[in-house]
C-alpha cells in the first residue's frame, strides 16, 4: 500500500478520507467513504466552504446525495426536509438536525471530525 496512513487506527468519532476521494463541484453532493468504510456526505457551497454530514435522510434512509443544495441549505428530495449543510441544524418543520463534521485537510486528504 502506498498510503503510509492507512494503516493508523482512526479516533472515535473521526473519519479520514483518503487523498482519492472525490469532492465535489460547487452546489453538488457527492457520498465518499472514509478510510474505515464508513460512509458520509460531502457537499460544496458557492462559499466555497466543504461541509461534511451523514449520508442518511433522517426521515426515512434515503440518500443524502441525491437532494439538493440552496443557499447553503440540503434538501432531501422525498419530503423535503431541510438543514443548513455546515451546522446540522433544521431549517424549519421541527425534524431532527443533521450530524455534521468539520473537515479539515489533512495532507492530500480529508479529516473529518465531530463539531
Ligand atoms: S426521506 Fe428525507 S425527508 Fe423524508
Amino acid at each position: 500500500m502506498n498510503d503510509p496512513q492507512g494503516s493508523r487506527a482512526t479516533e472515535p468519532g473521526v473519519l479520514e478520507l483518503p487523498a482519492s476521494t472525490a469532492l465535489p463541484q460547487v452546489g453538488e453532493i457527492v457520498e465518499a467513504t472514509s478510510r474505515d468504510g464508513q460512509a458520509v456526505c460531502l457537499a460544496l457551497l458557492e462559499t466555497g466552504e466543504l461541509a461534511a454530514f451523514e449520508p442518511r435522510c433522517p426521515h426515512r434512509g434515503v440518500p443524502l446525495c441525491r437532494g439538493t443544495l440552496e443557499g447553503g441549505l440540503v434538501i432531501c428530495l422525498d419530503h423535503f426536509w431541510r438543514w443548513h449543510a455546515c451546522s446540522g441544524e433544521a431549517a424549519g418543520g421541527g425534524h431532527p438536525a443533521l450530524r455534521t463534521y468539520r473537515v479539515e485537510r489533512q495532507g492530500e486528504g480529508l479529516r473529518l471530525l465531530p463539531p
